[in-house]
């Protein structure tokens, strides 16, 4: 069967409307909000740009912002098991509302799991 790109399979258009209903949900979430800035009209832009690249599109964060460097990005942000566990489901339920299924919605969320709990630099309890 043809390889085909995870960009491409869900194509721009879908992956910019993820990305702004994720961070609608973050901004209603008790444990992110906190740590996000009020306006996530940047972060999501970025966000954008890093989950283009992250799904095999161009390269579009590297040639902003260099090297992505996730979790040394992510250092000055307590985030804790819990808060990994809140981003997921903030994650799922913008995949639920673009209607994102089946084996490739499997693979993305899978990926972005191990991204997540890869991020977590504070345990719960130290908070
Ligand atoms: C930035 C939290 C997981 C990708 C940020 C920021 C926070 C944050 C607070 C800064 C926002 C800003 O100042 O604009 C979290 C939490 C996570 C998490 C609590 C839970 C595990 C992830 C994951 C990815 C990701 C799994 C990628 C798959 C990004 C990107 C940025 C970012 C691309 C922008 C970096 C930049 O400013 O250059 N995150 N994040 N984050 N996060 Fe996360």
């Amino acid at each position: 069967r043809k390889f085909v790109i995870p960009y491409e399979q869900i194509g721009e258009e879908k992956l910019s409307q993820l990305i702004d209903i994720f961070y609608k949900n973050v901004a209603k979430n008790p444990l992110l909000k906190p740590i996000f800035p009020d306006d996530l009209t940047e972060t999501a832009r970025k966000q954008k740009q890093f989950q283009t690249q992250y799904l095999g599109g161009p390269n579009l964060f590297s040639q902003e912002h260099g090297h992505p460097m996730m979790r040394a990005r992510h250092s000055p942000f307590p985030i804790t098991p819990a808060r990994a566990q809140a981003w997921l489901e903030c994650m799922s339920e913008a995949m639920d509302e673009v209607g994102l299924e089946g084996p490739f919605r499997e693979e993305y969320f899978k990926r972005l799991v191990m991204t997540a709990h890869h991020m977590v630099n504070t345990p719960d309890d130290e908070e």
